[in-house]
Formats: C-alpha cells, sequence, structure tokens
C-alpha cells in the first residue's frame, strides 16, 4: 500500500485522492456505530475542540467507543483530544458527544473530519455544538472568555465538499447565508444569562494550521472581518449546515492573537486556558441543554 502522500496525483496539488470525503469509509463508521448502539437515538450532537472534553462532566454517560475503533476515525493526534465517541444524556436529550477532533493539518484528508458529522446525521442528531479554542484577535476578546460564532471565514484553503458530489450534503451548491442557527444562538444567550457567563459574539476564521499565525497574518484576518482565529471548526459546521442540521459554534478564547502581546503561542497555554474556564463552560452546557429541551 501507498502512503497516503505518495502517488501520482501528489503532484496536482488540488486533485489529490486524499481532499475528498470517501463515503465508503464514512458507511463502514456508520455501520460499527449502529451495530455497536443499535438503540442510541441521538438528538444532539457535541463536538469537542482543544480542552473541550472535561465537558462531558455535564452529561450522564451512557457508553463510550474509542475513536480508534471507528473504520475511518483514527485517533487524534493533538493533546487535549481525548479521542472518544460518547453516548451522554441531559435533559432527557440523547446526545452524542465526540471528544476530539480530526484537523485538516493531521495531514488524512478529509475522511475523518467529516465522520463524525456524517454519523450525527444518519443517527438522528438535528442539532449539534462545535466547540473550539481559539486565539482572540478583537482587543476584548481575552483568555478565558466564551465567544458564540456568529459567522465564519473559511481560511484553510479548501473545503470538504471538494469533490464528486454526495446528496447527503445536500446540493452541490449550499448556501452559507446563516451557518449559525438563529434560534440556537437566542438559546444560548439565554442559556449565558441564566449561567452568569458573559458571553461575547464574533466572526471565526479557521486558518489551516498547524503553525499559529504570524503578527502580519493576525492584523490581516482583521481587516478580514475576524475576531478570532483557529484551525478548525469550520469544516464540521459547514458540512452539518449543508446537511440540514441547525449549527452552534462556540470558542473558549485561550490567548491573544499572534502579536497582540509579546508572548509567543504555545499549545500548553491553550490547554491550560481550557482548563480554567471549565467551570463555566459546563455550567454554560448544562444550561443550553436545558434551553434546548423547552423548544
Ligand atoms: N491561533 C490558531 N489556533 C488557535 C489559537 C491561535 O491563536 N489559539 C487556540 N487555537
Amino acid at each position: 500500500m501507498g502512503s497516503p502522500r505518495s502517488g501520482p496525483w501528489y503532484t496536482k496539488p488540488f486533485c489529490r485522492k486524499d481532499d475528498t470525503v470517501d463515503s465508503a469509509i464514512l458507511d463502514k463508521a456508520l455501520k460499527y456505530v449502529r451495530g455497536q448502539w443499535p438503540k442510541a437515538k441521538p438528538s444532539f450532537g457535541l463536538i469537542c475542540g482543544s480542552g473541550w472534553s472535561d465537558v462531558v462532566a455535564a452529561f450522564r454517560v451512557k457508553e463510550f467507543i474509542a475513536y480508534d475503533q471507528i473504520p475511518g476515525l483514527g485517533t487524534p493526534g493533538v493533546a487535549g483530544h481525548a479521542g472518544r465517541l460518547v453516548w451522554a444524556v441531559n435533559k432527557g436529550h440523547d446526545t452524542f458527544i465526540f471528544q476530539g477532533r480530526r484537523h485538516w493539518y493531521e495531514g488524512e484528508g478529509w475522511t475523518p473530519v467529516a465522520i463524525p458529522v456524517y454519523l450525527m446525521k444518519h443517527m438522528g442528531v438535528t442539532t449539534v455544538v462545535v466547540t473550539n479554542a481559539a486565539g482572540g484577535i478583537r482587543k476584548d476578546l481575552k483568555p478565558g472568555d466564551l465567544m458564540l460564532i456568529e459567522d465564519h471565514i473559511n481560511f484553510i484553503g479548501n473545503n470538504p465538499l471538494v469533490g464528486r458530489h454526495n446528496p447527503v450534503w445536500g446540493p452541490r451548491f449550499p448556501d452559507q447565508s446563516c451557518v449559525y442557527d438563529a434560534k440556537l444562538r437566542l438559546a444560548a444567550e439565554k442559556a449565558a444569562k441564566k449561567a452568569h457567563v458573559n458571553l461575547k459574539h464574533g466572526v471565526y476564521l479557521a486558518a489551516t494550521g498547524p503553525v499559529y499565525e504570524t503578527p502580519a497574518e493576525i492584523r490581516a484576518y482583521r481587516i478580514l472581518g475576524a475576531d478570532a482565529v483557529g484551525m478548525s471548526t469550520v469544516p464540521e459546521s459547514l458540512l452539518a449546515h449543508a446537511a440540514g442540521l441547525r449549527v452552534m459554534g462556540l470558542s473558549c478564547i485561550t490567548n491573544f492573537a499572534s502579536g497582540i502581546t509579546k508572548e509567543p503561542l504555545t499549545h500548553d497555554e491553550v490547554t491550560s486556558a481550557t482548563r480554567a474556564a471549565m467551570p463555566k463552560m459546563k455550567t454554560l452546557l448544562s444550561e443550553l441543554w436545558k434551553e434546548l429541551s423547552h423548544e
């Protein structure tokens, strides 16, 4: 077997075989999870970004499956990403919690990134909350703040929908005029008030990673309209929205973006900031699930 980085197609940067989502692997992943949990009927989904995995404590866990058991999903290669699919419940809502995510920058193509969304779609999830750790670009976004994503900018330079059209992801040219559901944003506001969390709002920009940005890039992103920057969330959110799921996005601001302070950026800073913010992340999600159960 050739490595994913060998083969004649590798010389064509935008036509690499592993750029696109492999439908056969998606189906294998679905078959596996259905086989393990034939009774699971989740209505909600939660994708945990860097440092978010411990929010599972806000739920009652029923069962879990390690990612490496699910065909095509593999193990996240990043600290702060647990790598488990948890079947949990809160306020009577069965929820699939993806403790850890796969990223485009891990170099394994779009299939591992798309699998959680595909599983949720086919298992019956209608509402998904996608979370991340992000650098604050706007001056008032400080480490420890939680930010509700209002819109995004895809600066990854690629997109999981590139490739042969698969109708599960909606039409060939999916609308993106409101990726982050307005009613869900309202529910998040109400939940934040009840949880006494000062929830900020903003536009999230996804860069390719895995490098952090240069100060010049951050100045450019600010001019483009970005309030926070990270390396994820946009692919899953655009897929989920295209597939007809309602999407909410939440960022934990873990650092000032590059160049705002003189400090170099490290992943340790990111994980320790999410650890410090964990109590409010958990109360916000608890209140949010309560709020969603009134719908
Ligand atoms: N840049 C990109 N990704 C990030 C950052 C950042 O500053 N902080 C957490 N994830």
